[in-house]
């Protein structure tokens, strides 16, 4: 082997193993989640005629605000959960057949009170309180 060929193997292969601990640090990684953007005091309101709220018309629907999945239960109850799964951060959604939130990425499941069902998520989903006046919900921490 020629000297510069050397030095390209060992330049590659040295990048190589500087970066292996930082690829392998960030890969299913699930203690660093990050805590979900905190509600302003005033909570967060909603305008359940408008558009982008139609699935909450009917029982089972859900509906994204931010970084909040909004789920009517019950035609009169309301649930609010951050859409971060705490596995690694992607957007839950919500089945009204077996009232869960599962991830589509990597199979958790969260119960209809954000606690982990299936992992590998170990944390619940951070849930909000809710209360309707007339077509506003109201969102609070
Ligand atoms: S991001 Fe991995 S299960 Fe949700």
């Amino acid at each position: 082997m020629k000297r510069h060929e050397f030095v390209k193997q060992f330049a590659v292969g040295g990048s190589l193993l500087v970066a292996a601990p930082f690829v392998l640090a960030s890969c299913g990684k699930d203690d660093d989640t990050p805590e979900p953007k905190p509600i302003p005091p005033g909570g967060i309101e909603v305008d359940l005629e408008a558009s982008a709220f139609a699935a909450l018309k009917s029982v089972g629907g859900f509906a994204y605000q931010g970084d909040i999945i909004i789920i009517r239960q019950t035609e009169t109850v309301y649930l609010a959960f951050s859409k971060l799964c705490t596995h690694q951060q992607c957007t839950v959604t919500y089945s009204s057949a077996t009232g869960t939130l599962p991830c589509p990425c990597h199979g958790s499941v969260f119960t209809n009170t954000g606690a982990v069902q299936t992992g590998p998520a170990t944390q619940s989903l951070k849930r909000y309180s809710t209360s309707v006046a007339g077509s506003k919900l109201t969102i609070k921490d």
